[in-house]
C-alpha cells in the first residue's frame, strides 16, 4: 500500500469523508493505464455529482443554502477573459481587505452579475466562491420574505450574521425578488424597508466578506442598491468560440470522441450567439441519443 491509499484508509477510519473524497479524487487522478480509465472516469463523475452541502445551524436551515464547492467541475467550465478578470478584481479586494479595515476604508467585494437567464451567473457566482476558497451560501429569498411583518428584518440580519462569522460567498440569487426600485408602481412599505435593511447590513460588513448579487432584472435594480455592489458584470451569451468551447469541454468530459465532427455540429446547430444553457441542452440531448442508440444496439444484438 503506498501513502496515499494508506491516507485514504485513515479519513475513512476517522469518518472523515470530505477528506476521503479528496484523497479518492487525488488516488483516481493518478490513475494511467487503458484499463483503469472507465473507471477513473466514471468514480470522478460521482465525485462531482456529490453536492457536498455543509450542515447549517438549525435556526438558519430556512433561510439559507451552503455547498462546499470545493470540487467545482472546472474541466467542463469555460472561463471568458472578461468573467476572469472580475474573478481577479474580487480576489484583489479581499486580499487587500484587511489593510483597508485597518485604514477605516469600506470597500466590499461585491459583485452584481446581471444578463439573461441562462446565461452562466449562477455558475460563475460558484466558482468564484471555489477560487476563493470558501463555501458557496445562498439565500432563500422567498424563506426570508416573511408574510409577518418586521420578520423579514430580523431574518436578513440572521443571514448577515452568518457571514460575519463564517467566511463565505453570500450569493443573493436572483436578488430583484427583493432589490426592486423603491416607489415604483407595484411597490409597497414592506419591500421598501427590506431593500433599506439589506444596504444597512451590507454597510456595516467587514471587507472581507464576499457577496453576489445576480439578477436578469437589472433594470428594476434600486440605484441605491446597485451602488452597494462595486463590481457590476453582465454575464453575455456565448460567442461562436465560446460555444465550441463549452461543447468541446462538455462533451470530453462526457468521454465522447469529438475529433473531426464537432466544429461542424456546433456550426449547424448554433447560431453565432447562443446562451450557455441552450449549448448544454443540445450537448445534452446528443448524449441522450447516444446512450439510447447503445442500449437500442446492445437489445439487437443479444
Ligand atoms: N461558462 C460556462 N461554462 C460551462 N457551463 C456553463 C457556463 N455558463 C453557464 N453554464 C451552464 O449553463 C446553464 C445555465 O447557467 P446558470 O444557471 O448559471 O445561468 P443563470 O444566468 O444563473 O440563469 P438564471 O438567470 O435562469 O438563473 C447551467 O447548466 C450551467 O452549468
Ligand atoms: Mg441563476
Amino acid at each position: 500500500m503506498n501513502d496515499k491509499q494508506r491516507l485514504l484508509i485513515q479519513y475513512i477510519c476517522d469518518g472523515d469523508i470530505k477528506k476521503a473524497q479528496q484523497q479518492a479524487r487525488i488516488i483516481l487522478n493518478e490513475l494511467t493505464t487503458a484499463k483503469d480509465e472507465a473507471f477513473r472516469i466514471n468514480m470522478l463523475h460521482k465525485l462531482d455529482a456529490k453536492p457536498n452541502m455543509i450542515e447549517l445551524p438549525y435556526n438558519l436551515r430556512e433561510f439559507l443554502v451552503a455547498e462546499d464547492v470545493s470540487n467545482f467541475p472546472e474541466s467542463r467550465f469555460v472561463l471568458r477573459p472578461e468573467e476572469a478578470k472580475i474573478v481577479e478584481k474580487v480576489m484583489s479586494i479581499v486580499k487587500a481587505s484587511e489593510r483597508l479595515s485597518e485604514l477605516g476604508i469600506s470597500y466590499l467585494p461585491a459583485v452584481m452579475l446581471y444578463g439573461g437567464s441562462g446565461g452562466g451567473k449562477t455558475i460563475l457566482a460558484r466558482y468564484i466562491a471555489y477560487k476563493a476558497n470558501r463555501p458557496f451560501v445562498y439565500v432563500r429569498f422567498s424563506s426570508v420574505v416573511s408574510s409577518y411583518l418586521g420578520n423579514t428584518q430580523s431574518n436578513i440580519a440572521k443571514v448577515f450574521e452568518y457571514a460575519r462569522t463564517a467566511p463565505c460567498v453570500l450569493c443573493f440569487d436572483e436578488i430583484d425578488a427583493v432589490g426592486m426600485a423603491r416607489g415604483q408602481k407595484n411597490d409597497v412599505g414592506e419591500m421598501n424597508r427590506i431593500v433599506i435593511a439589506l444596504m444597512q447590513e451590507m454597510d456595516s460588513l467587514p471587507n472581507n466578506v464576499i457577496i453576489i448579487g445576480t439578477t436578469n432584472r437589472y433594470d428594476r435594480l434600486d440605484s441605491a442598491l446597485i451602488r452597494r455592489f462595486p463590481i457590476r458584470h453582465e454575464v453575455r451569451p456565448m460567442s461562436r468560440s465560446d460555444i465550441n468551447n463549452l461543447a468541446e469541454r462538455f462533451f470530453k468530459y462526457a468521454g465522447i470522441v469529438t475529433d473531426g465532427w464537432l466544429k461542424d455540429w456546433c456550426d449547424t446547430n448554433f447560431l453565432d450567439i447562443e446562451l450557455a444553457s441552450t449549448v448544454i441542452e443540445k450537448c445534452t440531448q446528443l448524449m441522450v441519443d447516444r446512450i439510447i442508440q447503445e442500449i437500442d444496439t446492445k437489445k439487437y444484438n443479444s
